[in-house]
């Protein structure tokens, strides 16, 4: 079917929806990938970059997927200019940074932290409560305490920063909360990463919708939602309107549709294509998909343009530093 018919049996054409595929790179990876041999990272939106760079350290020196992905995500927390990702994220509707993260390997090995407020690596206490407990999530006081007792600090600067806390009193001014097309900066970082033994893992992290309602928990943090890796498939993560991605269970469909044999780009295809079904009020929803399967073939999608992702890999001649973006023609 073509694009303009799926949209306009969706009803979309006509709301003026723009389906994004992203870019996948022509020097593709797929054969050198498979075996093992060389290792990458993707991430999305502009700061996947630098994110992808941090992972990079662990990637090139033989280090393991889990530790990138957790090192690289890392890089964005610590970025206070980021205003959905971390500390420097926007607050919710009483004034609170809340931050969800989690992280997962290859053997299903996971772990998850929401609604947590005042640590700089929201991920760091991902990767303790998966490595360290029986469980897989912990959220709000009681992950706090957890995290103290387990030896991470709290931040000792003020908490929102004084330009989001102007933003916020602005918002305050007529309280409204409406969802949109990046209009929050709404720009989680998931990044999915293989390293030079094959295995793949994956973390997401966000500070969540700006001005949300106190308590809010969006999809990051969920395993099957956010973020999910199988090692026998792959990975895929997600960025965008938590609640949308919730409701289909987003990146588990994804890995499920390559399990069928989807790659990794109509995977993502479809599912954001069944989330765009479920949302007939589809306009300022914006939803994306990344995904990566064990051959080392990537590829995303999204609801609108403006959405981007950021690839590191070792290619023919050296390695690859990229930023996909595409529109429809
Ligand atoms: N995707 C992040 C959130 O909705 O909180």
């Amino acid at each position: 079917m073509s694009r303009r018919r799926f949209l306009k049996n969706l009803g979309l054409a006509s709301a003026g929806v723009t389906l994004t595929p992203f870019n996948t790179i022509a020097e593709n990876i797929s054969s050198s990938a498979l075996g093992g041999k060389f290792p990458l990272v993707l991430s999305t939106w502009n700061h996947g970059m630098e994110a992808n760079a941090g992972a990079w350290s662990i990637l090139s020196t033989g280090g393991s997927a889990l530790d990138a992905v957790q090192k690289g995500v890392a890089v964005t927390e610590s970025d206070l200019t980021n205003r959905s990702v971390g500390l420097g994220g926007r607050p919710d509707r009483d004034g609170h940074v809340t931050l969800d993260a989690c992280i997962m390997d290859h053997d299903s090995k996971c772990g998850a932290v929401a609604f947590l407020e005042d640590f700089e690596h929201p991920i760091d206490i991902a990767r303790a409560v998966m490595d360290r407990t029986p469980h897989v999530m912990l959220v709000g006081r009681g992950a706090a305490q957890w995290a103290l007792q387990q030896g991470f600090d709290k931040v000792n600067f003020q908490v929102p920063l004084r330009e989001v806390q102007q933003d916020y009193e602005e918002w305050l001014k007529k309280s409204e909360y409406k969802s949109g097309v990046n209009v929050e900066n709404h720009d989680t970082i998931g990044m999915l990463a293989m390293d030079a033994n094959g295995k793949i893992a994956g973390a997401c992290t966000t500070s969540g919708m700006a001005y949300k309602v106190h308590g809010r928990v969006g999809d990051s943090p969920i395993i099957g939602s956010g973020l999910f890796i199988d090692g026998d498939v792959g990975g895929a993560t997600a960025t965008g309107v938590g609640e949308a991605v919730i409701r289909v269970s987003g990146a588990s469909a994804v890995v499920e549709a390559m399990r069928r044999g989807a790659a990794p780009e109509e995977a993502c295809y479809e599912v954001t294509h069944r989330i765009l079904k479920k949302h007939p009020e589809v306009n300022g929803l914006q939803v994306g998909f990344l995904a990566l399967n064990t051959k080392g073939e990537y590829g995303g999608y999204s609801v609108y343009d403006g959405f981007n992702f950021a690839v590191r890999h070792e290619g023919q001649n050296g390695m690859v530093d990229a930023k996909h973006f595409r529109t429809w023609k």
